[in-house]
């Protein structure tokens, strides 16, 4: 049977697994009815919070490290960019023409508030009557936010997340994944305090924080407002292998938890490597503002492609297979001495065998 890259993950169906995440890609009604039409799995929306008059965006707010020899070729992304700074009630409207028209298309809204009980609930109590699929809580963005005690700053911060997820839980009557940062030490210790208010998955990674460089002409670090700069948040390719750790460990440490993996997804190939790490969907961002929305096409034929070389019909025979070949430095020491002892030994049976069948060999001559 021919692979298929449909699938269930917390109750939502998803004709394929890839989600445009948060960011550029998913910013107005418009964006998202076309990368419907395109065949992304669903879609998460820039960030939006209830007063986006709080919210004041800075330009220039990317950079980009490129690949010293192919200048074309962007290996790390850094964005200062905050979230969504369209009004609140324009949301609301485009989530209710999106899903009227749209019906069978996954919309996912993501959701920030201020440290108030109040404020967090009136959000999900007004986005999810519009219809929207579920929420993703961006407990996470790690530049400008922080400074309002919201995003990374109630992610790195394991009893807010418990306390803020517990009265996101207590209003939702639709999925909600938690969004993780990656600016923690243990990524485990946050994903599991917001499983524990009943977070229904985790999506995992936020950008990374990140200083982009230096512009030695000037000595003002980029990217530069005014001959000023904060730390950013890092994504792309470079971002990858940190995100695929991060997805590892708490693939590991919750099995089974739905977890939403993203951070450097360009192809199918990649996209496979965080399902074989417990990723049940994936999410691009920098991906498709680098490649076009289009990209989508080719990331499902390598991923289906993936599927059937290894004879796989659904996503989940692919899921968390690389997972028990993780162990401790110590378990590898011992493999490694354990195979050279194997091997040592093979190597003096073959000599003992070569042996004898030389000695056997010479007395059949000596006999002759
Ligand atoms: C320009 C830009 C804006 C972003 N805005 C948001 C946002 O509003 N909310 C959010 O949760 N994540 C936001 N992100 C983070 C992405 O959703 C994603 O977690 C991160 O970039 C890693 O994935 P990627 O390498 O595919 O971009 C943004 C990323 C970029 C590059």
């Amino acid at each position: 049977m021919a692979p298929t890259l449909q699938t269930t993950v917390t109750g939502i169906k998803f004709e394929n697994p890839y989600l445009l995440g948060s960011g550029p890609p998913g910013t107005n009604a418009k964006v998202i009815a076309k990368s419907f039409d395109l065949g992304w799995g669903g879609v998460v929306g820039k960030t939006i919070s209830l007063d986006a008059s709080k919210v004041v965006n800075t330009a220039p707010r990317y950079g980009k490290l490129k690949d010293r020899e192919k200048t074309d070729v962007v290996i790390g992304f850094e964005n200062i960019e905050l979230i969504s700074d369209r009004p609140y009630a324009t949301w609301l409207d485009e989530f209710r023409q999106l899903k009227k028209q749209y019906k069978n298309h996954v919309l996912i809204a993501s959701v920030m508030e201020e440290y108030r009980k109040e404020a967090w609930q009136t959000i999900i109590r007004e986005v999810q009557e519009t219809g929207v699929d579920g929420f993703e809580l961006n407990l996470s963005c790690p530049h400008g936010l922080p400074e309002r005690k919201m995003g990374m700053a109630m992610g790195e911060d394991p009893s807010i997340c418990e306390e803020v997820v517990g009265w996101v839980k207590e209003v939702s009557k639709i999925p909600v994944w938690a969004k993780m940062t990656p600016n923690v030490g243990d990524p485990k210790v946050p994903a599991k305090a917001a499983l524990k208010s009943g977070a229904d998955g985790i999506s995992t990674i936020n950008t990374i924080l990140s200083v982009i460089g230096v512009d030695l002409r000037t000595l003002r670090p980029m990217p530069t407002v005014e001959g000023h700069a904060v730390p950013g948040g890092y994504s792309g390719q470079a971002v990858r292998p940190i995100a695929l750790r991060h997805v590892m460990e708490i693939a590991r440490a919750v099995p089974g938890v739905a977890i939403s993996g993203m951070g450097g997804i360009e192809t199918g190939y990649d996209a496979a490597q965080f399902v074989a790490l417990g990723a049940h969907t994936v999410q691009v961002c920098t991906g498709a503002m680098l490649q076009g929305y289009e990209c989508i096409a080719k990331l499902k034929d390598e991923l289906l492609k993936v599927l059937a070389d290894h004879k796989f019909e659904r996503l989940e025979d692919l899921r968390g297979k690389a997972l028990p070949y993780f162990t401790t430095h110590f378990d590898l020491v011992e493999r490694q001495r354990a195979a050279k002892a194997a091997k040592t030994g093979a190597n003096r049976d073959a000599e003992t065998w070569k042996g004898e069948i030389k000695s056997e060999t010479d007395s059949l001559t000596a006999t002759k």
